[in-house]
């Protein structure tokens, strides 16, 4: 590995800089992404290893991130569990029929990940050759919560009616399909590995629509079952729950060797709560990306001086980079990181 930052900051191994990457990076804010959009829709994109592979290579290569993460889409493992999924150009995923009842959870199947999702092996396989050892390769799934929550609401929600009825009226179904989307979930991460992936990070994008106590009993126990079923083979899981900072003793309780964490919580804070025994990627602000690059360089001198010395930062956004950043202010916020952070590992 030519450029191994990242997978040593994962160890909180010394580092000589902190390594950067962005959460949804290869997307629509970069004009090489929306010209092999506009010839193909997003789930053929997906479905095509040669084009996905180019995709995800795009930000190494445009913005210098330390880190590639293989394009996918965390909605596309439900599927191969046998309900029909659909993007809209312009109002996001869906599918067709939400996963409400007993019935419709016993009727998902457990897919064999190398043949259903073969698709995304190959990706990965292919990515990882081109890549030629640049940068480490990063696989990732969805949490089981969260994919409930999109199998229930059937699309994006405001109020989540759907899964929190399932929970509160049924905790039992709820625990089945839980159950059933956890083990399907650490076959898929399992494979990714297998097939090139050199970390894992897990999206709990809805983890935060739970009170405390649920958040642990429907979303964080389900983590917990993925990361012991996983087979890691030396693979550093990264675990991102949105919205969650009343929760980050237990989230680093999972045994995961990474806590993602948003903007809303202070990293100085999360460093003493869990800093001695997990790596934390994050945290600035995805919308300060919007700002000129002085007021970024500030975010992120801010960042790292709350971080301190040493080692175990992985520095990201707080959540996905949005669809409208100026390509210039991406790269201006990558160099800033790569300039500033030298200081904190002599
Ligand atoms: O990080 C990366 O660059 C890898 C690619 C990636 C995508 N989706 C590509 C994508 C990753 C890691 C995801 C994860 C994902 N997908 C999450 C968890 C992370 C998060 O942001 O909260 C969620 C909740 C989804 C589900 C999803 N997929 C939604 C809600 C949408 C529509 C909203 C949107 O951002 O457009 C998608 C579609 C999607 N997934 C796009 C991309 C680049 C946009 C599709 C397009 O090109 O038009």
């Amino acid at each position: 590995m030519i450029n191994d930052l990242f997978l040593r900051a994962c160890k909180r191994e010394p580092v000589e800089r902190t390594p950067v990457w962005l959460m949804r990076q290869a997307g629509r804010y970069l004009p090489e992404y929306r010209a092999i959009r506009a010839k193909t829709d997003f789930l053929t994109l997906c479905r095509t290893p040669e084009l996905a592979a180019e995709v995800s290579i795009q930000p190494v290569e445009i913005i210098g991130t330390d880190a590639c993460i293989i394009f996918s889409d965390i909605l596309v493992l439900p599927e191969a569990m046998g309900v029909k999924l659909f993007i809209e150009e312009n109002t996001g995923p869906y599918f067709e029929n939400p996963v409400r009842t007993r019935a419709d959870i016993d009727k998902l199947i457990v897919p064999d990940p190398c043949r259903e999702l073969k698709y995304v092996m190959d990706a990965i396989r292919l990515t990882r050759k081109n890549l030629n050892n640049r940068v480490p390769l990063i696989g990732f799934a969805g949490s089981p919560w969260t994919l409930a929550t999109y199998l229930a609401e059937g699309k994006g929600s405001r109020n989540f009616s759907s899964i929190k009825e399932l929970i509160y009226t049924n905790p039992k179904d709820a625990h089945a399909l839980l159950d059933k989307l956890a083990r399907t979930t650490a076959a898929f991460l399992s494979a990714e590995i297998e097939a090139g992936a050199q970390a894992v990070q897990i999206f709990d994008t809805w983890g935060g629509i739970l009170p405390p106590d649920e958040f642990r009993e429907f979303s964080l126990r389900y983590i917990e079952q993925v990361l012991k079923l996983l087979k890691h083979n030396g693979a550093p899981a990264i675990v991102f729950c949105k919205n969650c900072g009343h929760s980050l003793e237990a989230i680093a309780d999972t045994g995961c060797s990474v806590v993602g964490i948003d903007s809303s919580i202070d990293i100085e804070k999360a460093r003493m709560l869990i800093g001695s025994y997990t790596a934390l990627q994050g945290n600035l602000d995805p919308a300060l990306l919007y700002a000129g690059p002085d007021r970024i360089r500030e975010g992120v001198k801010r960042i790292l001086g709350k971080f301190g010395k040493g080692s175990g930062h992985i520095f990201n956004l707080g959540h996905g980079v949005l669809p409208d950043t100026p390509v210039g202010h991406v790269k201006a916020f990558v160099q800033a990181v790569k300039e500033e952070s030298a200081k904190y590992h002599k």
